[in-house]
């Protein structure tokens, strides 16, 4: 049978991702403002929600394999399935490129033994010890530069892909009044009309 609708397992997750990423998001620009103790206390909640976002993206990658999504509608212009997919893939290129970015900027920091990535008290996320032993010059510089890909990679996705994607939902839902946006909210499913 030919799928009309995601999977109710990639419907959460699409959501959960969506919901975590603009929070965090908010904490990123949050901590951008602070400074000593009140920024550290956002820090400490914006690592552990990244890593949970790229674990959750590398989950619905896994379960794309397994429970293929639905196909693009067919009335869709071939420049709206190109630029949908393209953004598609982005998504998850960036949702793991992002985290992994942070988790290598702090990784190459000294502070990250006396406030490490606190996985919501359950345990301590790793290192990435190579980057941690580098001379502590060299490691300042890394810091600075994998901090500032992070926050420039965060930027793509917040200007450039979440307003193509939001925007092209809200035009198929309001203007094109087809069915995509009940794919990931079921409950909106218009009837077809009879033939
Ligand atoms: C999808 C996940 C993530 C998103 C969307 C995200 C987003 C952001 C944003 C928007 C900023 C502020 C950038 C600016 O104002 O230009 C930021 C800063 C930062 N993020 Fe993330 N981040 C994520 C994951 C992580 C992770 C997993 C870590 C570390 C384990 C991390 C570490 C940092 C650091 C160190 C800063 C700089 C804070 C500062 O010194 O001001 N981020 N992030
Ligand atoms: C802001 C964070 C969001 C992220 C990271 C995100 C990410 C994604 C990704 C990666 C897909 C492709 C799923 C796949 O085929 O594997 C997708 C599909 C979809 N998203 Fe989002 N999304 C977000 C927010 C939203 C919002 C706010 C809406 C509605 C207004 C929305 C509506 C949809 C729809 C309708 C699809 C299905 C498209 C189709 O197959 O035709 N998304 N999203």
């Amino acid at each position: 049978m030919t799928r009309t609708r995601y999977s109710t397992v990639a419907i959460l997750l699409h959501w959960a991702i969506a919901a975590l990423l603009v929070w965090n998001v908010l904490l990123g620009w949050q901590a951008e403002e602070l400074k000593g103790a009140a920024k550290i206390a956002v820090m400490q909640l914006h690592k552990p929600l990244g890593i949970t976002i790229m674990l959750l993206t590398l989950i619905r990658i896994a379960w794309r394999f397994v429970t293929p999504p639905p196909a693009l509608s067919g009335h869709l212009k071939p420049w709206e399935r190109h630029l949908a997919r393209a953004v598609h893939i982005l998504f998850y290129v960036l949702l793991i490129a992002i985290p992994f970015t942070g988790w290598a900027a702090v990784s190459a920091s000294a502070l990250i033994k006396v406030y490490p990535i606190d996985m919501f008290g359950l345990f301590d996320w790793p290192i990435i010890q190579p980057l941690y032993d580098l001379p502590a010059e060299l490691r300042h510089d890394r810091h600075e530069l994998i901090e500032d890909i992070h926050k420039l990679l965060a930027k793509v996705v917040i200007y450039g892909l979440i307003p193509l994607h939001v925007l092209g939902a809200l035009k198929h839902q309001f203007l094109d009044k087809d069915n995509e946006l009940a794919k990931m909210i079921p409950f909106l499913a218009r009837k077809e009309p009879a033939a």
